[in-house]
């Protein structure tokens, strides 16, 4: 697992700031959805593509087990220079949603405290704004791909540019509680349907 720590950092635990997305204590279904995704051409990432191009499910089960079982702390969040009116529209979308436009709030999947839920909902805290504003647009676009459902591209393709802007600068502005973990499962029924979110 050295071959990672150059990019995503010692123990997997990358930056808040950059671009490189934490890989530790992400649920292990995610990440091993991640990396089939990398693998299978659902997601586009030239070394992240290489990497895993010859390895099989079974191996990558087992790197994603490994990353999903670390428990290294977080650092505090970067310093946010937003205007008070972006953070506030962030937050109202994240937790409440947009009910005129049949938005759910990242909260009803993403847990009340945005910090995911097993088997395979990501949490959304402690990641570089720039990662998320990159992911919600790779989904518009149709350049990542998810399980069919496929609920985030529904999502992101709702959202606009300035609204990516918002959540995104919100999220990563937010500390992650101390002891953070994933839920052991989803509140359900999600408000959309995903096949990725649950296995
Ligand atoms: C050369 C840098 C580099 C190396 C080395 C690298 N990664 Fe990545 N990885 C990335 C980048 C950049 C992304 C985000 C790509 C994107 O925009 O979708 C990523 C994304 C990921 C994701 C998805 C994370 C998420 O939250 O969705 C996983 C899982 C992952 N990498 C695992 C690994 C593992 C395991 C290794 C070692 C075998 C590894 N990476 C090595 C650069 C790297
Ligand atoms: C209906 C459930 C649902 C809702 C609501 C939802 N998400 Fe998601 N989200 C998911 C699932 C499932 C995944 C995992 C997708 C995959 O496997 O690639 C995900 C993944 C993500 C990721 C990728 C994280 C990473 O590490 O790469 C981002 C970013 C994200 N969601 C942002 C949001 C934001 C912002 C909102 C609110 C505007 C939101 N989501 C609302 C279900 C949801």
């Amino acid at each position: 697992m050295q071959a990672c720590t150059p990019c995503h950092g010692r123990e997997g635990r990358a930056s808040p700031v950059g671009y490189l997305p934490r890989i530790a204590g992400k649920p292990a279904g995610y990440l091993f959805n991640q990396l089939v995704n990398f693998r299978d051409g659902r997601r586009y990432n030239a070394a992240m593509s290489y990497l895993v191009e010859q390895l099989s499910d079974e191996y990558l089960r087992e790197i994603a087990e490994y990353f999903a079982a670390l428990d290294v702390p977080y650092p505090p969040p970067p310093a946010t220079t937003e205007r008070e009116g972006v953070l506030r529209r962030g937050e109202v979308l994240a937790t409440r949603g947009d009910f005129h436009r049949r938005l759910p709030a990242c909260t009803q999947c993403h847990g009340y405290t945005l910090t995911g839920a097993q088997p395979a909902i990501p949490g959304l805290l402690g990641l570089p704004a720039d990662y998320v504003i990159g992911q919600l647009g790779a989904w518009k676009t149709d350049n990542r791909r998810a399980a069919t459902p496929d609920c985030m591209a529904s999502i992101a393709k709702q959202l606009s540019s300035d609204d990516v802007r918002a959540v995104a600068v919100w999220l990563a502005s937010r500390p992650v509680p101390p002891g953070a973990k994933p839920a052991a499962q989803p509140d359900l029924p999600l408000p959309l349907e995903c096949g990725s979110g649950l296995r």
